[in-house]
């Protein structure tokens, strides 16, 4: 008798809402559907370099609407893996791994950074196929990442109750949503909680912008304002020095002039961290306003995924599955439409697609009046 195939499965990157739903999805598929067994390994390819596994085949009830992951994760790197204080390249430990379990594919579910892991792992020889998973919907060559549609429920929950002290006190509320890199998650919850100001790292903005805008909400009646802003958004000053370090450390062949472009980036990033609230503070100056704020952070990753990610994971697992079984890897199952489309990982791995200026949703905002800062 012909054996079934044996898959691995793994979680990488920041959890999410939906990633137990997508394991059940990929696993149940594998088992009911194609006789397979499922082995699901810990902590993202940290796992897979230590041999540490679990059996997946009699975990994968009741997990439809759990959050987090059951097999835990992790940023680390295949090839750049900290093992007891150094750096090391444990590609071949996991194909080690690969091989003593005979597996006949790896599923990754992760971000932009696990399909260039996984991209590491093809080019090592084995089969692997990634799902799309990330809260701040950045992966390019599918119309949805899970993760994103619960941690906009979940945002959109908060602006809708911030708007209560707001309107009460006759105070600007900001309040932070998370997305370093890409605005979506702000920009759509943003939009759906009716925020007055979206500030995204797309769109740079200016506190004066913003200020005039709350302004003339005051004067039509409006005493008070909720500002949404991402992470990574910036004001013009610091979008265009951290433009001009990344490009320098992009282009630049002198390794002085490297260092020192790394540099101003770290120099950045650092300010950044305090953006919300100085943001906050310059705001208040300006307008007269009481000011507070409010970081959603890691409540936007947290808890029982959505109906939509639920489906979502479901679709794109099953669709894992029938590709293993059909033999095709070194692809991330993309959702497309009402159904999915296997798209080969080269051209997912470390790209993002940011929210471009001209975006509907940004149209959309921008037509009910909604200020961007610029
Ligand atoms: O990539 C998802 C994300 O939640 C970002 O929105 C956020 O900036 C980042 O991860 C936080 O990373 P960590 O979980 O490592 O703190």
């Amino acid at each position: 008798m012909v054996r079934g195939k044996r898959i691995g499965v793994l979680t990488a990157g920041g959890d999410c809402p939906g990633l137990n739903a997508a394991i059940r999805g990929i696993g149940k598929a594998a088992i009911d559907q194609y006789g397979m067994e499922v082995l699901g390994f810990r902590d993202g390819f940290r796992g897979l370099a230590e041999d540490r596994s679990v059996p997946l085949d009699s975990r994968l009830s009741g997990i439809l609407t759990v959050g987090g992951t059951i097999l835990g994760t992790s940023r680390d790197k295949p090839h750049r893996m900290l093992m007891n204080g150094e750096v090391v390249d444990m590609t071949s430990a996991i194909v080690a791994t690969y091989e003593r379990h005979r597996l006949d594919a790896i599923v990754c579910l992760g971000g932009d950074g696990t399909a260039k892991n996984a991209v590491r792992l093809v080019q090592a020889g084995l089969n692997v196929i990634t799902l799309p998973k990330t809260i701040d919907n950045d992966l390019v060559l599918t119309d949805a990442s899970f993760g994103f549609a619960t941690a906009m429920d979940i945002a959109t929950d908060a602006i809708d109750r911030l708007h209560s002290t707001a309107h009460s006190h006759h105070r600007i509320i900001v309040v932070e949503i998370m997305g370093n890199r890409a605005g979506w998650l702000t920009l759509g919850a943003g939009i759906a909680g009716g925020a007055d100001v979206i500030l995204i790292p797309e769109i740079p903005y200016s506190v004066q912008s913003i200020a005039d805008a709350i302004g003339r909400r005051v004067q039509r009646g409006s005493s008070f304002s909720i500002v949404a802003v991402a992470e990574g958004a910036m004001n013009g000053e610091a979008a265009s020095a951290y433009r001009a370090a990344a490009a320098l450390r992009r282009s630049s062949t002198n390794p002085e002039e490297k260092e020192s472009a790394v540099a101003s980036i770290a120099a950045v990033q650092a300010d950044q961290a305090s953006n919300t609230l100085r943001l906050a503070s310059q705001l208040e100056a300006l307008t007269g306003l009481e000011s507070r704020v409010t970081i959603l952070g890691y409540v936007q990753r947290g808890g029982t995924p959505s109906a939509a990610d639920r489906l979502l994971a479901t679709r794109l697992g099953s669709a894992g599955a029938d590709l293993i079984n059909e033999g095709v890897f070194g692809v991330m199952v993309a959702a497309r439409g009402e159904g999915t489309e296997p798209v080969p990982l080269e051209k997912v791995a470390g790209r993002r697609k940011p929210v471009p200026p001209d975006h509907s949703w940004v149209q959309a905002a921008r037509h009910v009046g909604t200020c961007f800062g610029d």
